[in-house]
């Protein structure tokens, strides 16, 4: 007997399915519809895997202070920020580095780089700003109340440009190395990663890509992926898909704001 959320699921699907090859924007309509209740089952398995969050903090908190005094903004808040610094402090023994998909203006990968070596991928590294995202000041304005409009963002350079000044005053410079290009490409070029943290294109087509990055990561590795919410279904299909087609290799899910991640077993 199914229960009333498998049932909604398994429509879910079929629509998805018949819907995706052709009409994105449809599907991701159907997905917005159902997907309070994948979002909820999510956050219910989540929440019997409470992360273990009390670690001391004063580091982080020195650093986010740094970035917030220097204007050096990104897309994650600063809870997001704080996970991703510890899950990449955790992966200090391993190796292995960690991957970033979608590096924007170079903030998340701080966090990640502070412990790590990173290798970020990022199709816009060679962009400046407003030609990537004409609305970009808008945005930004949104984004961050104004207090933000004048972030440190100089037009005229690019965004790995933007980056590299980002990553210096960070301190986290020797420890990050750069790839212009599309995800799901760079994926072959890429190592064995000790963690993946995807933030890039948001539609559903573009996360199930993950599992070529997914295969890279290796035992008691973390994939995370970003803006796991409401307003991005596509990541939240796309999120429920991997679980349930890797279920039995990951621990988890976690969450911490829209970050959601996974331990690989
Ligand atoms: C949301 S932003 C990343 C924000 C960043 N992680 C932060 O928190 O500061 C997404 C970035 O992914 C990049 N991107 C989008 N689609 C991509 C793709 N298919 N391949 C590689 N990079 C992509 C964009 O250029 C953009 O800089």
């Amino acid at each position: 007997m199914l229960t009333d959320l498998e049932t909604k699921i398994k429509i879910l699907k079929h629509n998805f399915r018949i819907l995706n090859s052709d009409d994105d924007e449809v599907s991701a309509h159907i997905y917005t519809i159902l997907s309070h209740d994948i979002l909820f089952f999510l956050q219910t398995e989540a929440a019997k895997n409470q992360p273990i969050w009390d670690q001391e903090s004063a580091d982080f908190i020195e650093l986010f202070n740094f970035l917030y005094n220097h204007k050096i903004i990104g897309l994650i808040t600063e809870g997001e920020a704080k996970a991703l610094y510890f899950l990449a402090q955790a992966m200090k023994n391993n190796q292995e580095p960690i991957i970033e998909i979608g590096a924007h203006l170079g903030f998340s990968t701080i966090f990640l780089a502070k412990h790590k070596l990173v290798q970020t991928i990022d199709n816009q590294f060679n962009d400046k700003l407003r030609e990537a995202d004409p609305l970009w000041r808008i945005f930004f304005a949104n984004f961050y109340n104004d207090e933000f409009l004048f972030a440190d963002i100089r037009d005229h350079e690019t965004k790995l440009e933007i980056c590299r000044r980002h990553w210096r005053l960070a301190g986290v410079f020797a420890n990050i190395k750069t790839i212009c290009g599309e995800a799901k490409e760079a994926a072959a070029l890429m190592p064995r990663a000790s963690m993946v943290f995807y933030d890039a294109d948001h539609d559903y087509k573009s996360v199930h890509d993950l599992d070529a990055y997914f295969s890279k990561i290796v035992s008691h590795g973390v994939i995370a992926i970003h803006d796991f919410n409401e307003k991005t279904p596509g990541v939240i299909g796309a999120v429920y898909d991997f679980y349930l087609r890797n279920k039995v290799k990951l621990d988890g899910p976690f969450l911490i704001d829209s970050l959601i991640w996974f331990r690989v077993k």
